[in-house]
């Protein structure tokens, strides 16, 4: 299968300049070397967002977004690395093989994809068989109809226990791996179809690639459960994928806004209906990994979870979460049905369209929530309510919500604004100092090994002279995130006989445990001039606090070291380390 090659990719950044391609999106105006523009990422007033022509590297200042020419339109189109690349291509004028565009993982897992594809066609024509007919019936009685199960590939899995396996071997595919996918299941050594029975669904990864399946009763079954999912395999992990996030994020952009429900029934529903920026949960919580996919979509997350006690707390966790991560949050409850596929049967998608537009905002809902299982003609229950609205305000830090939420409760429970106002300040007065704690830890983390570290990787990736002096008077860092991305800069190298920034920033775009850090180096280097006698300053540095650290761990092995011998051997490195030193 042919692929597109980092020279490929590097010849399409080197034609389109960084400046025409943001241009084309944002006006941009000229500031000495570099050009500026308002940020499209955050909300931001004035022009935050930096791009040097001579880098070919954007940077805001305020919110960190930050990459090259690709970065851009990943972010801002809401579209994988790969198809950046296309649309930058075709931006400039550029002709590529649409062929090669897949990513290296739809590469590296050919036969697993593959496998899950085959899957959800066999699945999808078992629909149209004689077997299909009471799954059929039981869709159309929820409302899905043929376009519905085309395009949301829903499929039925057989009876009978190993018809998907059978075929797959048919097809030449490995048991092994055909277990490794999770589509079949291990009974003492025989192996058989992990669905059966059931309507299936299928799951795809943030780029579209089918992953996993869910799979749901439709004859009334007792004693199962409702739905089953794909175990965990090198294809699916539950925490990290968002349903329909592949669709929904063409269709944010326009919206503004991703709505997040709990189940994919309900996604589904809302799609259908022409509410397309639409994402669900598979479940109540929120994980670490779904919060990074609705961070990449810059819009503002709209809760819409079940309506019952779970969803309703669910709401309040998961919009902490957001908050506390920079996002906008509003939320809907919805009242009557348990959820939004059944509210939209009942009462219809322009009733659900009035709720969407007026969400609460996320305080709002906080505020409701605060005051629902209290009983505020009680004393102490408005005391408690009062002392946690003036906590959750506080938080904020938005001085005008401050002052509305002040005066909303000093005239509906009669209180003297002055009372409430010193309370307040107390309450600033101690989130002050968590900040100041918060900020002195990372600035401790971020010690000068660290960001010596960094300026060295920084002049690295400036040229093959960088790279050798590196690898001359340094040739090692003692942390692993930097030795790693040492390592990728010389193996780059080795292979290209070229390197710069920006065109390594395409080659870590798919290297998830460096790709941060290299961004985060780069964004910091955007206004740094690179001369061989400043790398050897920090060089001397890291070499020496290395040194240092040596020490001290040897300090501490020596200490817990019995054997005598052996504690000569660790004196004496340690005696050649402070002559060095
Ligand atoms: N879920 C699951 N396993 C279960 C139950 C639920 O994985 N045993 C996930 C599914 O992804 C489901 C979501 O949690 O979409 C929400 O569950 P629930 O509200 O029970 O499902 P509904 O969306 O109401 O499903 P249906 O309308 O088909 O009953
Ligand atoms: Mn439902």
């Amino acid at each position: 299968m042919a692929v597109i090659t980092n020279d490929e990719i590097n010849a399409i950044r080197n034609k389109a300049n960084i400046v025409d391609i943001i241009g084309s999106y944002l006006p941009l105006t000229q500031r000495g070397k570099n050009y500026v523009c308002v940020c499209p990422f955050h909300d931001d007033h004035s022009p935050s967002m930096s791009v040097s022509e001579e880098k070919q590297i954007y940077k805001c200042f305020a919110c960190g977004n930050t990459g090259n020419v690709f970065t851009f339109v990943e972010n801002y189109e809401g579209v994988n690395f790969i198809d950046a690349v296309a649309i930058v291509a075709e931006k400039a004028g550029i002709d590529i093989d649409k062929r090669k565009l897949k990513t290296n993982r739809v590469l590296i897992n050919k036969d697993e994809l593959e496998m899950m594809d085959i899957a959800e066609k066999y699945f999808q024509n078992n629909l149209k068989t004689e077997f299909g007919t009471t799954a059929m019936d039981y869709l159309n009685g929820r409302g899905i109809n043929e376009d519905i199960i085309k395009e949301f590939g829903i499929g039925l899995s057989l009876d009978n226990g190993d018809s998907l396996y059978n075929l797959l071997l048919k097809k030449k595919y490995d048991s092994k791996k055909i277990l490794e996918v999770g589509l079949v299941n291990d009974s003492n050594g025989k192996y058989y179809d992990m669905f059966t029975r059931r309507i299936t669904f299928p799951l795809w990864d943030k780029d579209g690639n089918i992953v996993g399946f869910s799979a749901r009763i439709y004859r009334g079954e007792v004693d199962t459960s409702k739905y089953i999912n794909s175990r965990e395999t090198k294809l699916f992990k539950k925490g990290e994928t968002l349903y329909n996030y592949h669709h929904a994020r063409e269709f944010v952009k326009n919206e503004k806004s991703v709505i997040v429900v709990e189940g994919f029934m309900d996604a589904i529903r809302l799609s259908v209906e022409g509410v397309r920026n639409v994402v669900a949960l598979q479940g109540t919580a929120l994980t670490k990994e779904q919060i990074v996919l609705l961070k990449k979509l810059h819009v503002k997350v709209i809760l819409c979870l079940d309506n019952d006690n779970a969803g309703e707390a669910a709401t309040l966790s998961n919009g902490d979460m957001l908050i506390k991560e920079g996002l906008e949050v509003y939320v809907i409850r919805l009242s009557g049905e348990k959820d939004p596929d059944e509210y939209i049967l009942v009462h219809g998608i322009n009733a659900f369209k009035e709720n969407l537009k007026n969400p609460f905002t996320f305080f709002d809902f906080k505020m409701y929530y605060l005051k629902k299982n209290k009983d505020l003609s009680k004393s102490n229950d408005l005391a408690l309510y009062i002392n946690q609205v003036l906590e959750e305000v506080a938080n904020t830090g938005d001085e005008i919500l401050i002052e509305v939420t002040l005066n909303n409760i000093s005239k509906e429970y009669n209180l003297a604004m002055d009372v409430l106002r010193g309370k307040l300040r107390g309450l600033q007065k101690d989130n002050k100092k968590e900040v100041k704690v918060v900020e002195k830890k990372i600035k401790e983390k971020k010690d000068a090994y660290l960001l010596s570290a960094d300026k060295i990787i920084y002049f690295m990736l400036n040229g093959g002279a960088y790279i050798n002096e590196y690898q001359k008077k340094l040739g090692f860092f003692e942390d692993a995130l930097h030795r790693e991305i040492a390592n990728e800069i010389i193996y780059y190298y080795q292979r290209n006989n070229a390197i710069n920034p920006a065109d390594f920033i395409s080659y870590v775009s798919d290297k998830e445990t460096i790709k941060d850090e290299v961004m985060n180096i780069v964004s910091n280097g955007i206004d740094d001039d690179v001369s061989i006698e400043i790398m050897d300053g920090y060089i001397a540095r890291v070499d020496e606090l290395m040194v240092k650290n040596e020490i001290k761990r040897l300090k501490i092995e020596l200490k817990n070291e019995t054997d005598a011998s052996k504690k000569i051997e660790i004196l004496e490195r340690i005696t050649e380390l402070k002559k060095s030193d």
